[in-house]
């Protein structure tokens, strides 16, 4: 009971912390607190609504006090937020289980095992007769990571006619996981506001997207058309995918997410179709904002790449590009990528990425920003920003959260084993950070390699121009 004593003494200190509720909340429930359990999940929905895995512990409470009924509801619409969700499935699987429903709980099961290749669980397995490895082999649907390294299947029928007549009919109505509509509650709650520095590129994004929709008139009266191509690159864990997930809380127009894993198909021909419906819903969907986070895996440079589907996926995408140049079109095209050498060229022509903006690590007022927000709801002795500013010279976003976190872990730990709530102090966090080294180092490098070449690309010119700034006193 001691270590319930310390992470609720933690909440006393930082009553609104939802990372230290939910850890509390599983905690009850492992204990089978059942009725604590189910309080602190409530309260997580209060700060929350939208908090799936506070939906889905109640769903596993509801479900412990046999009421079936109600946890199905909870898991359910935990699976309308994420359809992806394998707890969910795997709770549903049990609760069909314990209703009869011996059909459904094995189609539920092989779901939450396809999605999760690591998922196991010994009772509902005995229970259902069938191992999570036996439902991944046997599922007539290959999960999209097996895919993408297998060869087309056998000389199938419908593949065959799919090919001979790609775009004319979709077989099937389909829309990517993440296609939200203005004020959806299911947007990830983030804004610009939880994104620190990247002031060019939130701008952009407004003049491209927002202020159109805003002033109509003064766009027309200045011929300014809406929408257009950014691409965003620069090193890992420097807040190009966050901006990505907040662009979606901030437009006030359709947006769609698109990742390689969704459009990508085995068979022959299918996996332009997929892209074009995509760029198709767009447009019928504008005014819209599509994003393509890990955007090199989508357009590889044509002259590297062996396969001829890739090759063929990059020409769809650069006419689907194209398509979007009328007046009209009304669509943002945003591509983000740590890889900027690995893409097509062809990207870069007027009408499709005029623009191509670097996300290089935050400089001092943006680190300031984020150790702000990182620094919000936990319980801190003594916060110096500027102290931190200091010691974290050349961090990326990432580095600055993995500095809190470890500060975090390190304390609970603490914390836990004394059975009292301790404050993360000042001291800990620099000394954290003073271990850490900035994991862009490496990134640096292969810009470094790349600004050798005998005519550097943009790319490595705008990298260059970043390190030789005088506010990079100390290199990356
Ligand atoms: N500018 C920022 N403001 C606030 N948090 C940030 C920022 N940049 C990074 N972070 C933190 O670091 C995490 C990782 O950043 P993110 O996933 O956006 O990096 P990325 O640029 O997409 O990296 P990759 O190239 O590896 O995809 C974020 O979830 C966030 O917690
Ligand atoms: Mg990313």
């Amino acid at each position: 009971m001691s270590s319930l004593q310390a992470i609720r003494d933690a909440i006393e200190q930082s009553p609104d912390n939802i990372s230290l509720l939910l850890l509390y909340s599983r905690a009850c429930l492992e204990q089978l607190l059942l009725d604590e359990a189910r309080e602190s999940f409530e309260r997580v929905l209060e700060l929350d609504p939208q908090q799936t895995d506070a939906h889905l512990g109640i769903a596993k409470v509801l479900f412990m006090q046999g009421e079936t009924s109600g946890a199905a509801v909870r898991a359910e619409r935990v699976l309308l937020q994420e359809p992806e969700n394998a707890q969910a499935h795997l709770l549903l699987s049990r609760v069909n289980l314990a209703e009869g429903d011996r059909a459904k709980a094995l189609e539920h099961f092989d779901r939450a095992a396809m999605i999760d290749g690591t998922m196991s669980d010994p009772a509902l397995e005995r229970e259902l007769g069938r191992t999570a490895r036996d439902a991944r082999r046997t599922s007539p649907a290959p999960a999209p990571e097996a895919s993408m390294n297998e060869g087309p299947e056998d000389g199938d029928q419908q593949t065959q006619e799919a090919y001979d007549d790609p775009f004319e009919e979709p077989p099937y109505d389909w829309r990517p996981e993440t296609f939200y509509t203005p004020g959806d509650p299911n947007r990830f709650g983030v804004t610009f506001a939880d994104v620190g520095g990247m002031e060019e590129l939130k701008e952009e994004i407004r003049l491209k997207i927002i202020y159109p929709l805003q002033y109509p008139d003064l766009y027309k009266a200045y011929g300014k058309r809406t929408g257009g191509g950014i691409l965003i690159y620069g090193p890992p864990g420097c807040g190009k995918t966050l901006v990505l997930r907040a662009v979606a809380g901030e437009v006030p127009c359709n947006f769609l997410s698109v990742g390689l894993h969704e459009i990508f198909d085995p068979y022959f021909g299918s996996t332009e179709r997929n892209l074009h419906q995509i760029f198709e819903t767009a447009r019928a969907n504008a005014p819209c904002v599509l994003v393509f986070d890990d955007f090199d895996s989508l357009a590889q440079d044509r002259r590297n790449v062996r396969e001829s589907q890739l090759r063929n996926l990059v020409n769809q995408f650069l006419h689907e590009m194209d398509g979007m140049k009328g007046e009209n079109q009304r669509v943002l095209v945003i591509g983000a990528t740590n890889q900027p050498w690995s893409l097509d060229p062809a990207f870069r022509r007027p009408g499709r990425f005029d623009q191509a903006i670097f996300a290089p690590p935050p400089d001092a007022p943006a680190r300031a920003q984020i150790i702000t927000l990182l620094a919000k709801d936990k319980p801190i002795s003594n916060l110096d920003v500027d102290a931190l500013v200091e010691a974290t010279n050349g961090f990326s976003g990432a580095d600055l959260k993995w500095v809190f976190d470890r500060a975090a872990e390190m304390t609970l730990s603490a914390a836990i084993h004394s059975g009292q709530p301790i404050p993360i102090t000042m001291e800990l966090l620099l000394s954290v950070a003073g271990s850490h080294a900035p994991s862009t180092h490496a990134w640096f490098e292969g810009a470094r390699e790349h600004g050798q070449q005998p005519t550097p690309d943009a790319y490595s010119t705008e990298v260059r121009k970043f390190l030789n700034a005088p506010s990079q006193q100390r290199e990356p």
